[in-house]
């Protein structure tokens, strides 16, 4: 048998983001993490993804901590381990796109609080939503990793993924992730984009996906002998069902092999004790849906992604049509046609979700349109890979509609200055007016709340020095 080259996979761990953003509704505080950090910088991760997503709104909104304090927490912690982040590209991290300043500002203090590898990503995989973004990652010498919103459909052709990714390394990304938020990607079918991808490109590929519908250690196995660099996995009690494959488990699965990432088992067994209490708590409290943690087949049978189908019950059950679920499942293939078959992760994902809800209960397609259909079609969010369907365009927004064919920021004046002002009265460190641009209320709240506790902790220091001690 001919020597195979070594080519260790490297591993990136997802526990700090999206294991507990996909399976605890991302509650994971600061405070449980910090103990367990200084043996997680012993693994050998290629790097630890631990901030962005969803953290940063659920850090502010439900367990009242400043996002920027934790970052700057693992930084000190983690003293030989990349720190990854994920950046929803012009809408930073936030639900709309901002100015240019905003993107450039956010990336410049990401960087400059410890991130290493900034992950950005389109809803339309529309490159121009992503160009200042990563051309703000490369100033600041970070690594820019390109995330292509994995989908299936009539676009999305392996001659489609080869285009755009070659399109990404011309644009000035230093690696490319395929990101399968649906776990939708197929063993044998990851060994073709792979495969295709290696060869059209120089960059670093590395794959992200969930264990939603099953398959995802093996799509990894396959997507490892195809050639792919780094894999996105969770320590196992933070693994499986909508989380990614467990840690421990690919490591092992490629132990002996020229893959072998050399890590040491006991190490992990010890990070992964911490975790199971957290867990078990969690499923105790009812945090932790055991739902979460079985085999969806439904997200293979409708290619829709697993957050996507339980929204979708959710919003019928509000309305009192849940036995319309069915017929709303296959509305929304047809949805996503009109709108030039867009992957459905977030924002895409509810806008197509949400009008295909209102198609089937209004008992007639696009007799209400929601604004988001309309700033779809109207080209606000940017270029789809297909055309939009005319006559629904037609229907949606009638006879002479503003069209916008140019990279939607261009749009959008420049908004630091104003930002500024309007939080200045809260102001108590510079990355607090990106925490305002992002969540104008939820920051406001905070910072409120902040004040407050400052003050409580400066009154129990003067009842300190009176002698008046707390007990
Ligand atoms: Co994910």
């Amino acid at each position: 048998m001919a020597e195979i080259e070594k080519k260790p996979i490297k591993i990136m761990e997802t526990v700090l983001r999206d294991a507990h953003q996909s399976l605890i509704a991302t509650r994971m505080t600061t405070e449980q993490m910090l103990p367990i950090v200084d043996k997680m910088d012993k693994v050998g991760y290629h790097s630890v993804e631990c901030w962005g997503g969803a953290t940063f709104d659920a850090s502010l909104r439900f367990l009242h901590e400043d996002p920027w304090d934790r970052l700057r927490k693992f930084r000190d912690g983690f003293k030989n381990t990349k720190l990854q982040m994920l950046f929803r590209g012009q809408n930073i991290l936030g639900y709309r796109p901002y100015g240019d300043d905003v993107v450039e500002y956010f990336v410049q203090k990401s960087v400059a609080n410890g991130i290493d590898i900034i992950r950005i990503f389109d809803c339309l995989n529309d490159l121009r939503n992503l160009q200042t973004a990563v051309k703000a990652a490369n100033k600041e010498k970070a690594e820019a990793q390109v995330a292509l919103s994995y989908t299936l459909g009539d676009a999305y052709t392996l001659e489609y993924w080869v285009d755009i990714a070659k399109k990404i390394q011309e644009m000035g990304a230093n690696s490319i992730c395929i990101k399968d938020m649906a776990g939708l990607l197929l063993p044998y079918q990851a060994t073709e984009l792979i495969g295709a991808l290696k060869e059209a490109v120089d960059l670093p590929i590395q794959l992200h996906t969930h264990y939603t519908s099953g398959v995802a250690s093996m799509t990894y196995m396959k997507a490892v002998e195809a050639g792919v660099d780094v894999i996105d996995t969770a320590i196992s009690p933070f693994a499986l069902g909508t989380s990614q494959p467990a840690t421990e488990v690919m490591v092992e699965a490629f132990k002996g092999t020229p893959y072998d990432t050399g890590f040491d088992q006991n190490l992990l067994a010890e990070i992964a004790d911490y975790f199971r209490p957290i867990r078990d708590e969690a499923l105790e409290s009812g945090l932790l849906n055991p739902k979460n943690l079985g085999v969806n087949i439904k997200t293979l049978l409708y290619q829709v992604p697993g957050g996507m189908l339980s929204n979708l019950t959710s919003q019928l059950k509000e309305q009192g049509a849940a036995d319309k679920f069915y017929e709303v499942l296959e509305e929304v293939p047809r949805v996503r046609k009109d709108l030039g078959e867009p992957p459905l992760v977030t924002p895409s994902s509810q806008i197509v979700g949400t009008q295909a809800v209102f198609n089937v209960l209004m008992g007639e397609r696009y007799k209400m349109a929601t604004k988001e259909t309309k700033d779809v079609l109207s080209g606000k969010y940017g270029a789809t890979v297909k055309p939009f369907n005319e006559e629904v365009k037609k229907k949606v927004l009638g006879d002479n509609p503003e069209i916008i064919t140019c990279r939607p920021a261009d749009l959008i004046p420049d908004e630091m200055e104003t930002l500024e002002s309007e939080m200045a009265q809260y102001k108590q460190q510079d990355e607090d007016v990106l925490t305002y641009a992002l969540f104008p209320q939820v920051a406001t709240d905070f910072f409120k709340y902040r004040e407050a506790q400052q003050k409580k902790v400066d009154a129990t220091i003067a009842d300190t020095e009176n002698g008046n001690y707390p007990v």
